[in-house]
């Protein structure tokens, strides 16, 4: 099968980036750092109960698996809610380790057995076996993005160093915006170009759209204080009648994590806000209104993905907005290893076909889409990925983070949250109508 070794590599990277954030003493694993998230041994094991269900036990949690049924209950995570997993007799660390490592080399023998061809299935990811070992690799890397959103919240002295090298910014691209014309485009992938895509970005269908601008890059902290600084947190007229009640009741004046006299705190390190780096950690309220103030709007999820996938010369989507060629540090900030988003304009050689920039990594930016299916939809073998919060109250953030993997990233993924979380990595690309 010509994906075995990328599959192998895929889970190598994640289990490698999970371990390098579990690598602390028990007491820290046990740690619930806040009610918003889980004790990172939770994580732990969930991950490796997960990669159990989908790659040795076909989906199917009627077949018995190495964990004693009332243990695997523990890790079912629309069982248990995120604030109560720290009550819960969960697995030791040594214990969540050796089952991790138990399942992970009866996986990698059972990629080794897989046969040559794909099997050809019309169930989406149904009998197809290797597509199950990409959406474990893909669960993988969101659970080291949560498990990074938990140590984030830490309070007390800082386990993570400052994070890695990013390239330098560039001057006078904050604030300005890109034109994309009116007219068709293909939104949403097909498992024929994109196997591992997940249920909620099929199928391939054709969206006609008004023209618009959007913004060439993400809205910065620079740009956020002057929301700030212009009243923004105290003027309701900027605000949705739901943001403003929420804005009083969480009493919002800043981003999280930001502290008075132009510092913040980032993994525990106190530092100066720079000043062109993506605002980060702000709900979609807060970035509702900063758009009214800024005379603008947030683009749909519809728009964002045309502005990083559609190739107008081409008449043709682009695997990522840069063309075909993977991620890598030249055009994207992703992985993991910065702990923080790259300032504005590092990634010229990122831009989509209509010039924005930074539309994969750095920061999730929030859209004012709820989650819906697209036509057509038919849930995967993890039926409840998608399929339970499609009638809830969420909004859909696209581009992923700084923390999302390289290789589970496509232009076409979608994540969602409450209007009220900023936990998360979540920023802001303005948009305006023409
Ligand atoms: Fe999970």
């Amino acid at each position: 099968m010509s994906d075995r070794q990328a599959l192998a590599d895929g889970l190598t990277v994640a289990r490698d980036r999970t371990l390098r954030l579990v690598d602390f003493d028990d007491a820290e694993l046990l740690r619930q750092y806040d009610p918003l998230m889980s004790p990172l041994v939770w994580d732990l094991a969930h991950i490796g109960q997960q990669e159990e269900l989908w790659l040795l036990r076909g989906g199917d949690p009627a077949t018995p698996g190495m964990l004693p049924p009332a243990i695997e209950d523990l890790y079912d995570a629309f069982v248990h809610s995120r604030a109560s997993r720290v009550a819960l007799p969960l697995l030791s660390a040594a214990d969540a380790h050796k089952y991790l490592r138990t399942v992970r080399a009866k996986a990698l023998d059972t990629l080794d057995a897989l046969p040559d061809e794909r099997a050809d299935s019309p169930l989406l990811g149904g009998p197809d076996p290797a597509f199950a070992f990409g959406l474990v690799i893909s669960h993988e890397n969101q659970h080291d993005e949560t498990m990074l959103q938990a140590l984030n919240l830490r309070s007390g002295a800082p386990l993570l160093g400052g994070g890695g090298h990013l390239p330098p910014g560039r001057p006078g691209v904050a604030g300005t915006s890109v034109l994309v014309p009116g007219g068709p485009f293909v939104l949403g992938v097909d498992a024929a170009d994109e196997p591992y895509s997940l249920d909620n970005e099929r199928s391939a269908h054709v969206v006609d759209l008004p023209g618009f601008r959007i913004g060439r890059v993400p809205v910065t902290n620079a740009e956020w204080q002057a929301f700030i600084d212009d009243g923004g947190y105290r003027r309701p007229e900027l605000w949705s009648a739901r943001g403003w009640d929420h804005r009083c009741q969480a009493a919002l004046v800043a981003p999280q994590f930001w502290l008075p006299e132009g510092t913040r705190a980032r993994f525990g390190h106190v530092e100066a806000i720079p000043g062109d780096e993506p605002v980060q950690h702000v709900t979609f309220f807060e970035a509702e209104a900063y758009a009214e103030w800024a005379g603008a709007r947030l683009p749909t999820e519809i728009e964002w993905e045309k502005a990083a996938a559609w190739d107008p010369e081409a008449g043709a989507r682009r695997r990522y907005p840069w063309g075909s060629a993977p991620p890598s540090g030249e055009v994207a900030n992703l992985g993991g290893g910065a702990l923080r988003p790259a300032p504005v304009g590092a990634y010229p050689g990122g831009a989509s076909a209509y010039g924005a920039e930074q539309l994969l990594g750095d920061v999730w930016e929030w859209t004012t889409s709820p989650l819906r299916p697209w036509p057509g939809f038919t849930p995967m073998i993890y039926e409840r990925y998608s399929q339970p919060f499609f009638d809830g109250d969420y909004r859909v953030l696209r581009g992923g983070s700084w923390a999302v993997g390289a290789d589970v990233l496509r232009p076409s993924f979608r994540n969602w949250d409450h209007p009220i979380r900023r936990q998360i990595f979540s920023g802001v690309r303005l948009a305006w109508d023409l």
